[in-house]
């Protein structure tokens, strides 16, 4: 009887040391796994967004790559149609919207955005010789653009919705400019200059078309990720690795 007894706390006691440790691990694993930060973007958009093999690069990747190292968190990129953006972020899919988004009085009554980390132009494209050589020849000439992007909103405002061709991406806008199917393609500068420079035969007009401010898009309910974000931003840029980033990707003229 007291033999048995005494087996009987060896295994209780052994029970609850190995009840320990497996509790203790338990509980150690998620402190090295680290929180997703989703980031939901458009990777048609050089030099903010665009694949280099299977891998999306670019400004905004790297500025959000190094954020979320700030924020202890793990960055995932999801590569959408840029008018699901917007719609996503508001539903939670994703905790934020990074794609050379253009801050707009519209988009503030949906989504609350981080300060701008950048500016981005709003410039024409046209065929070299072709017949728009300025702004003014624009009127009642077919203009190409990408679906919701502020070229969208712009030229359907100022021309006429029955005047602009929406497309997917930005490629596929400049595609139909040499295609003679849409005689202009109005989108941010950056993207614009490596369209042309990686084909022959386009140019950029001249005057340039709006001056914006390119932020990062979060739910209106996430306050608390905005704040994390802009403090992270605000160190990024002050210690020039927001500069270090754009350095890489656009060439000063
Ligand atoms: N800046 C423009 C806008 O916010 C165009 C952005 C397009 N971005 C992209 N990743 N496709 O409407």
């Amino acid at each position: 009887m007291k033999k048995s007894v005494k087996i009987l706390s060896v295994i209780l006691a052994l029970v609850i040391v190995l009840g320990c440790f497996a509790a203790c691990g338990g509980s150690e694993e998620p402190k090295d796994e680290k929180k997703v930060l989703t980031m939901a973007t458009n990777a048609e958009f050089p030099p903010y967004e665009f694949y280099e093999g299977e891998t999306v690069v670019g400004i905004d990747a790297e500025v959000a790559a190094l954020i979320a190292e700030k924020l202890g968190m793990e960055l995932k990129i999801e590569d959408v149609a840029f008018d699901s953006i917007i719609p996503g972020v508001q539903a939670g899919k994703y905790d934020m919207g990074m794609a050379g988004m253009t801050v707009t009085e519209d988009r503030l009554k949906d989504v609350n955005f981080s300060d701008s980390y950048a500016t981005g132009v709003q410039v024409v494209i046209v065929k070299e010789g072709g017949s728009i050589a300025s702004l003014d020849d624009i009127a009642g000439k077919k203009i190409g653009v990408q679906t919701s992007t502020t070229g969208d909103i712009y030229a359907s405002d100022e021309f006429g919705e029955e005047n602009v061709i929406k497309y997917e991406n930005g490629a596929l806008a400049v595609e139909a400019l040499k295609n003679g199917k849409v005689d202009c393609v109005i989108i941010d500068n950056e993207p614009a200059k490596s369209y042309v420079a990686a084909n022959e035969g386009l140019v950029i007009l001249e005057t340039e078309y709006a001056i914006e401010d390119y932020a990062i898009c979060f739910a209106k309910e996430n306050t608390e990720l905005q704040e994390q974000v802009n403090t992270a931003l605000k160190e990024l840029i002050a210690d020039g690795s927001v500069q270090r980033v754009v350095d890489k990707y656009i060439s000063a003229e």
